[in-house]
């Protein structure tokens, strides 16, 4: 067994860089497969908390490859500012980082026109992080995408800024926006890019496929979440990528047949950042001390995520559209900190995932007893191993595993690298 996909099973944010980061060790190679720097991971170790965007979360591993893999879009700014941090903290040597040649790049203009579509009064607000993933996925689905070895081609690269410049113009134009696109302008931009991202640029697809047939152990990083899925997510509501487990195939450049196996993560809670449907929001006093425990205000953007209690339904609708073979719950020592907990395991009036809107979703909660005992926090905490866990706990991991019918692999206890209970072997 050496190739192990991690995906959110929920909205974003399940702490997949906790999780990453913890199995990281016994990784070879920790590879991501879509998305760019809307996502964000917050590490801590030796007490030093690092966010990372774009780098996978197993940077802070010595001798740990890290891929950027063809599916993800690279904001190249945003690149350059995280491995100088990175660098400057120890935690990434230059040789153990690699970008695919055919990840797709992030101009400013994207930005530009992520930011003006959000603020149009009349538009469809998704509450994006503004940083120019949808405009530049859209360009590649578009055929007119700006790809990492166009930067490698002056030539080549002038020419599809050209073809970019006129839609792009027209539209910043139309959003009352005062920038542009200038053609020169960016071209010399971009010679700057490849001055220290030259030595980086490799063919990501064979890179991983060599590592896989040498019998490494290969880690492979989703971003966002199952709910968040370009195909398969609460569509508009969506970000512009796969976040499923299958996207790790065609974002990296293997075949399904390489994959061993598929984890997922959720939080023992539910949390959302932007617009659209999420049944177990909790808009009252229980939500707020959920964000306040859980100090749920997003990585990237800062904005407060909305919180709720952990939604049954939804996660199997992730676990199977995954494919799952193992559930990672974290955060539960903060639902421990909640005076009561309640949980979600259907809708009422039949409403199904899926087959459905989750819009018309009316959760049908239950009470769980035996929650609300101040030294349960605390005994979470301190647990390292299942056996340690307080019984109410182990009943919650039960309550889930039997209703999506996947087994847990992991539970994280705490921020703390330490604070993992490994149920499954990861390889
Ligand atoms: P975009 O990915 O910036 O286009 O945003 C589309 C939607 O996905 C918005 O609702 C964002 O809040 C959400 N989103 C994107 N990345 C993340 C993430 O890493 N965590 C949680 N939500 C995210």
């Amino acid at each position: 067994m050496s190739t192990l996909v991690v995906v959110g099973a929920q909205w974003g944010d399940e702490g997949k860089g906790k999780v990453v980061d913890a199995l990281a060790s016994q990784a070879d190679v920790v590879a991501r497969f879509a998305g760019g720097n809307n996502a964000g991971h917050t590490l801590v170790f030796s007490g030093q908390k690092v966010v990372t965007h774009l780098v996978p979360s197993g940077c802070a591993y010595p001798g740990t490859r890290c891929v950027l893999g063809a599916g993800m879009v690279i904001d190249p700014e945003v690149f350059r500012q995280e491995i100088t941090a990175l660098q400057k903290s120890g935690m990434l040597l230059q040789d153990e980082l690699r970008v695919s040649l055919d990840a797709h790049v992030i101009f400013p203009f994207h930005r530009w026109l992520d930011g003006g579509r959000e603020d149009q009064v009349g538009g469809t607000r998704i509450g994006t992080t503004r940083r120019g993933i949808g405009p530049a996925y859209e360009a590649k689905a578009a055929r007119r995408g700006i790809r990492v070895r166009d930067l490698l081609h002056p030539e080549r690269l002038r020419a599809r800024l050209i073809a970019n410049a006129a839609i792009v113009n027209a539209e910043l134009e139309r959003l009352g926006a005062e920038e542009r696109l200038e053609v020169d302008a960016e071209v010399a931009r971009a010679t700057g890019w490849v001055v220290w991202m030259r030595p980086l640029i490799c063919d990501a697809g064979e890179l991983i496929d060599a590592s896989i047939r040498a019998g490494q152990r290969v880690l492979i990083e989703g971003a966002q979440g199952a709910l968040l899925d370009l195909d398969h997510g609460t569509y508009p509501y969506v970000t512009s990528s796969t976040t499923l487990a299958g996207g790790a195939c065609s974002g990296l450049g293997i075949g399904p047949t390489a994959i061993d196996r598929v984890w997922g993560i959720t939080k023992a809670y539910t949390t959302r950042v932007g617009a659209g449907p999420f049944p177990t929001r909790l808009d009252d006093a229980h939500g707020e001390l959920l964000r306040q425990a859980g100090d749920e205000f997003g990585a990237t953007t800062g904005r407060p995520r909305d919180c709720g209690w952990l939604d049954l339904p939804a996660l199997r609708y992730a676990a199977r559209r995954s494919g799952l073979t193992g559930l990672c719950v974290t955060k539960l020592d903060i639902l421990a900190k909640m005076p009561e907990i309640a949980i979600c395991r259907s809708y009422a009036d039949g409403v199904v995932p899926g087959r459905d809107e989750l819009d018309l979703a009316r959760p049908v909660l239950e009470g769980l007893p035996g929650w609300g005992d101040p030294a349960l926090a605390s005994q979470i905490a301190q647990a390292r191993r299942l056996e340690d866990l307080p019984a109410p706990a182990r009943a919650y991991l039960d309550i889930i595993s039997e209703a999506i019918e996947v087994p847990i692999a992991l539970v994280s206890v705490g921020p703390g690298r330490d604070q993992t209970v490994f149920i499954d072997e990861a390889f």
